[in-house]
């Protein structure tokens, strides 16, 4: 035929991917939707990352779902937050009615009713989920800074401590082990470890142990310590071959945001850091979906914005996608921005002048349209309508459509609690995640040996010293290496660690678990099989 193409249609030629395709909705054009013009994401390129953006209430989350419902469905796992509880609906079949049967005819969708495997998780053991767990020195020192809302001289310091612990070979593996190395360092017998690590005051060393006592009063105790989640059990395939859903549940942490976008952060680094590099794939390993990600980015350190750009610009290689969600796309600093090839813009307000900014800013960040004006289009979407451009299998910017996006085939409505208990207990990783263990650590061993019991733990923060603050250290300096102390001034520390039960139980501690320690993006650290 040679009739020409209409506008939806030739915005749709640019969707026309021949490799298999997530399928978002279908073109809007003057208020007309064509069924037939599809609005695809290559499942290629979902390891290219994205954003889904919008005011409250335009349709994020049902988005969201959507794009969960097709990696499953696609063999592909999934990990997000379920910030209001609403995601859990992913887990029923959801129910047709009016609107859902008119949507499903403005998209061409073959709409039925579909549940899909859901794990429900909760980060610390006080949540309806499988408890999920990092140890400290896992979590590393710059995500710590960023929970405990340090400056760039604390975290600088935390660094520090981090360092000299793992060189001491003090496993940090919940709070009061962090507590009670710094209550030591702070100590009268721990001041000449101090002294040795340099740079660091004790002033600030106070100010550190301060907010540790104070995440620990909000029960932030719970999410660090053991067992620690395996990246592995995230990653999982259904017996019929669909990606798991893991679904964290926020629960009772609503109360700290940040802490809760933070550990999602640590999964991040985490699988990062046990993935192996793959390339590109015909599909991704895993997309990780970050709901209300605003909260990660405010007032972030300029160190903790370079790792989350690093981890997202190589994260790819190794079959992971993320998705950014937040209400405006402003929120997400430049650099990670720029790293995100998927757009799916929900309705923008103009009210304020600070909204007009965004929206221009927004504009600009798309390819040039031919059939919309942006600033007009991003202002007027409906509800579950967004503005979109992706990836092309060959890597290219696709057309810009207004797109009517599908709606989700599992249920819209959040499964309640009681619910998510039950399938909780039910869950396999419920037997191995649902009791916390507390070992004793080195350090716990040491204070033993060193302090009168419960002192270290418990000790006061330092009164502040009148001394001048010590210049940022820009990088963890390299402490001594071996924990062989001086043969004249020994201290009580390096008495313990050098004595003969000390050394055995470090010596075996470290041969039988066979692992050795690394510290890559972030700080983040796990004792790695060999
Ligand atoms: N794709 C869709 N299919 C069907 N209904 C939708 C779709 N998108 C949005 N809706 C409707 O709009 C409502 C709001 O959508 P949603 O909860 O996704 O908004 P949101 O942008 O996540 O809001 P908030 O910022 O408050 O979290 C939904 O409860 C649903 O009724
Ligand atoms: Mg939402």
């Amino acid at each position: 035929m040679t009739e020409a193409l209409s506008p939806a249609q030739s915005i749709a030629a640019g969707y026309a991917f021949t490799s298999t395709s997530l399928e978002l909705g279908s073109v809007s054009v003057d208020g007309q939707v064509d069924p037939a013009a599809a609005v695809r994401i290559p499942l290629a390129m979902m390891n290219r990352h994205g954003l889904v953006a919008g005011a409250t209430g335009t349709g994020k989350t049902k988005t969201l779902q959507l794009l969960a419902e097709q990696l499953s469905a696609n063999g592909v796992p999934v990990v997000m937050a379920d910030i209001k509880g609403d995601l859990s609906g992913l887990s029923r079949p959801g129910s047709s009615n009016d609107k859902i049967v008119e949507r499903s005819q403005q998209t061409g969708d073959d709409w039925q009713p579909t549940s899909y495997p859901v794990e429900f998780v909760s980060l610390g053991s006080t949540g309806i989920g499988v408890p999920i767990r990092a140890t400290i020195t896992s979590f590393g020192p710059i995500l710590l800074s960023k929970v405990l809302g340090l400056n760039a001289t604390q975290e600088s310091t935390l660094g520090l401590i981090f360092h000299w612990a793992d060189k001491k070979g003090l496993p940090l593996l919940d709070l009061k082990d962090l507590r009670s190395v710094i209550a030591f360092l702070t100590s009268d017998e721990g001041k000449e470890e101090l002294k040795n690590i340099g740079g660091v005051s004790r002033q600030t060393a106070g100010v550190i142990l301060r907010a540790l006592t104070n995440l620990e009063a909000d029960g932030g105790d719970t999410f660090f310590g053991e067992p620690e989640i395996e990246p592995a059990d995230l990653i999982r395939l259904a017996p019929d071959g669909r990606g798991i859903v893991t679904l964290f549940e926020l629960g009772a942490q609503s109360a700290r945001p940040v802490l809760f976008s933070t550990f999602l952060m640590w999964i991040l680094a985490d699988l990062f850091q046990y993935l192996p590099e793959v390339g590109d794939l015909d599909k991704p390993k895993l997309v990780f979906i970050f709901d209300e990600s605003h909260v990660l980015f405010d007032d972030a350190s300029k160190a903790f914005v370079d790792q989350v750009e690093q981890t997202v610009k190589l994260i790819r290689s190794k079959g992971v996608g993320v998705f950014f969600c937040s209400q405006l796309p402003t929120d997400i600093p430049n650099e990670v921005l720029s790293q995100l090839g998927a757009r799916i813009q929900h309705a923008l307000r103009a009210f304020t002048p600070d909204d007009q900014k965004a929206l221009k800013k927004t504009v600009k960040t798309y390819p040039v349209s031919e059939v919309y004006k942006l600033e007009q289009a991003l202002t007027s979407l409906g509800t579950g309508e967004a503005v979109v451009t992706v990836l092309s299998e060959k890597g290219a910017p696709t057309p810009v459509a207004w797109t009517v996006v599908r709606a989700p085939r599992s249920s819209m409505e959040a499964i309640g609690d009681e619910a998510i208990t039950a399938a909780t207990k039910a869950s396999p990783l419920y037997a191995k995640y649902g009791q916390t263990i507390d070992r004793e650590s080195a350090y716990e061993k040491l204070a033993a040996n060193t302090l009168s019991p419960g002192e270290a733990a418990d000790a006061p923060a330092p009164a502040p010293i009148p001394v001048p603050a010590p210049a940022p250290v820009p990088a963890p300096a390299p402490a001594p290496s071996a924990p062989k102390p001086a043969p004249e001034e020994p201290g009580i520390l390096t008495e313990v660690l050098t004595s003969k039960p000390m050394q055995s139980f470090l010596r075996s501690a470290a041969s039988a678990a066979g692992r050795e320690f690394s510290r890559a993006i972030f700080g983040t650290g796990r004792r790695r099989k060999r």
